[in-house]
């Protein structure tokens, strides 16, 4: 199975990116895609998936923009089908807690007959760094619909670990590792440790679910990430997602990383300098 490459849907991604490197430094070869790459992958192109599978027999596969979407199970539906038309043999999906469309696309993979793995994951730490966070965070204020419900944000270098588990151990065939870090927290204590950690005061403002999506929408935030992410503030993050799970041990052999040890790699990263120097200057 080494020769054939391991495809990677969402080269670039958050946690696309991590499995690529991570399995090419394994020796693994590897055939990562996205819109952008020579060999494009497209999730609202059908056409571009058959050349992406051909030639490969496993898969992580990231769905873009959310399983949650209702058009995302017939997607996940016809993608798995030609999967399994193509020769794929193991799939392994991130999928996201708590999420109805997100459980109906597991089932969808679960029943395939293709050998699968989900890797349900909880709400990214790299969120705050890496993603719709970040410009908040670098205006020192961040501003969500989110009260005082916690959630145990998993570090994305721990998925990539579990996923490359999941890929290469075949000890780990059909198994579903619900992944959490190992301590829910609210959004405004995030923000206390980050600001706590970098040395630079940073402040978390709740604000109601209606005023922030008529402020996406006033910045042009299009249509279906304006439904997705009030389907996140409100469906998902209603408190069902706050117990802390063990599907990083149980993979891996080892606990999840701490949110204190993700926030010392963002400092590491250099993503959150500006405020640093500004503290220093
Ligand atoms: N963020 C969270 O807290 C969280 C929690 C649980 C689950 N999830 C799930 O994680 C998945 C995302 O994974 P990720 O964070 O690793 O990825 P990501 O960082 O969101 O990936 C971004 C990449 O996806 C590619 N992309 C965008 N639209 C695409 C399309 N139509 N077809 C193909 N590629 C497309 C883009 O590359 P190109 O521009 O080159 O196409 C982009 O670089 C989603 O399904 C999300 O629901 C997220």
């Amino acid at each position: 199975m080494k020769q054939s490459p391991i495809l990677i849907i969402g080269k670039n991604g958050k946690t696309g990116a991590r499995v690529n490197q991570r399995l090419q430094s394994l020796g693994y070869k590897t055939r990562a895609v996205s819109r952008s790459t020579s060999l494009s992958f497209d999730w609202e192109n059908s056409d571009t998936w058959r050349p992406a599978i051909e030639g490969t027999h496993s898969a992580y596969v990231t769905y873009q923009p959310d399983l949650a979407v209702p058009r995302a199970e017939a997607t996940i539906k016809e993608f798995v089908q030609l999967a399994k038309d193509v020769g794929l043999e193991h799939i392994v999906l991130l999928s996201g807690r708590g999420e109805d469309g997100a459980q109906r696309a597991e089932e969808i993979l679960k029943t395939s007959g293709l050998s699968w793995n989900i890797v349900r994951a909880s709400w990214f730490a790299q969120n705050f760094s890496e993603s719709f966070m970040l410009e908040g965070i670098l205006d020192g204020e961040l501003v969500l619909p989110a009260g005082d419900i916690a959630e145990p944000f998993i570090d994305v270098d721990d998925i990539a670990d579990v996923v490359v588990a999941a890929l290469t151990e075949t000890s780990h065939r059909n198994k579903l590792f619900e992944v959490t870090g190992p301590r829910a927290l609210t959004f405004a204590q995030c923000i206390d440790e980050i600001s706590d950690a970098i040395g630079h005061p940073l402040k978390f403002t709740s604000i109601p679910v209606d005023a922030y999506i008529n402020a996406l929408n006033e910045q042009g935030v299009p249509k279906e990430m304006q439904w997705l992410l009030r389907e996140l503030f409100t469906v998902v993050f209603d408190g069902r997602n706050c117990e802390v799970m063990s599907g990083v041990e149980e993979a891996l052999g080892r606990p999840a990383t701490d949110f204190k040890t993700y926030i010392h790699k963002a400092i590491e990263s250099g993503v959150w300098n500006p405020l640093m120097q500004k503290k220093s200057a």
